[in-house]
């Protein structure tokens, strides 16, 4: 299914099956993107969906279907990980449902001027949102131990500390300030290896990480998703790389109380007190199937893991 023109939403059948949206209910798209699971939720039964987009772009598009669905899509332009707040001021209190497909859409990884896709020569911004500082803001600013620990932590990128002598020493000369000038030093360093990923792919990743604050919104979203969810309410996620999903996977399993033990993984107390409120719908992740990965090749990554408020009845049971 492709929307207006561009994102073809991932692993759509499974997010409806798992979301299993009902007529009356209310649900959260928290990535309403280009609208494509919005859609086919509104499609599917007569609920009402509040829609989160940090994208203004994202926002503004999101108005013809809007109008579509009379009353019953409401778009808000904010961060996910502000869900809480974002719904308590238009008086929304519970939910039946929250939606989560993290990253970026192809609307923005297509338009070079965002500069998200080092394949095209654009400015070196990679902001999902119009605020806060750019990818070329953290590269001229970050001093070359930072920038190889991003690079390591948010990329995985074992040649972070080559890398990040490589943009010192180049904005030395000139400041760096599109994406083909970082991904010409990046490439300069790192010769292609024989896996044909271009060794650019985890600095870029890395940086629009760490621009967007992405592991820290999951986090918070994760915890107020939980927090607003209505008994028999799901929280469905699709997550596109490892530290997504990491993130993701513990935090369902710390919440249906599959940890061993004290959680390991709730430092900071982000989980809510009643544990075993929740239970898994999906034991393992699931993912897309060989032909929706052979039509759309952006879905090779995707997993999808799914969370359920059990109902008084079944807790006590
Ligand atoms: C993969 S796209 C969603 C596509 C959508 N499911 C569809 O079918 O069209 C992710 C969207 O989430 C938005 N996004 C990512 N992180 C966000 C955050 N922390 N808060 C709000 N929106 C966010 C991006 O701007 C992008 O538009």
């Amino acid at each position: 299914m492709m929307t207006v023109a561009g994102h073809v939403p991932v692993m759509l059948t499974e997010v409806l099956a798992t979301l299993d949206p009902k007529p009356g209910e209310i649900y959260l798209d928290g990535t309403f993107g280009g609208g494509g699971y919005t859609r086919a939720i509104l499609e599917r039964a007569a609920c009402t969906i509040w829609a989160i987009d940090r994208d203004p772009q994202a926002i503004a598009r999101g108005a013809v279907l809007a109008s579509a669905f009379p009353g019953r899509l409401h778009l808000l332009e904010g961060r996910f990980g502000e869900l809480l707040a974002l719904l308590e001021s238009q008086g929304v209190d519970g939910l039946d449902g929250v939606v989560l497909d993290l990253g970026v859409s192809s609307f923005q990884i297509d338009d070079a001027t965002r500069g998200f896709s080092f394949r095209a020569d654009g400015p070196l911004d990679m902001r999902m949102g119009g605020s806060g500082p750019t990818a070329a803001d953290l590269v001229a600013r970050l001093s070359a131990d930072e920038l190889a620990d991003l690079l390591f932590k948010f990329g995985e990128e074992r040649q972070s500390r080559r890398i990040a002598r490589a943009i010192v020493a180049a904005r030395a000369l000139q400041p760096i300030t599109t994406t083909t000038q970082l991904a010409g030093i990046i490439r300069g360093v790192l010769p292609p290896d024989r896996s044909g990923i271009d060794p650019a792919t985890r600095s870029f990743q890395a940086l629009r990480i760490g621009v967007n604050e992405e592991l820290v919104e999951i986090e918070r979203a994760l915890n107020q998703a939980t927090r607003i969810l209505r008994p028999r309410g799901r929280l469905v996620v699709v997550s596109f790389h490892s530290l997504e999903d990491r993130i993701v996977k513990h935090f369902m399993n710390d919440a249906a109380g599959q940890a061993p033990g004290p959680s390991r993984h709730d430092p900071r107390g982000l989980l809510p007190t009643e544990l075993a409120c929740f239970e898994l719908v999906t034991r393992k992740a699931l993912r897309p199937g060989p032909a929706e990965i052979a039509g759309n090749p952006r879905a090779r990554s995707a997993r999808l893991r799914a969370l359920r408020r059990l109902a008084d009845e079944e807790v006590a049971a």
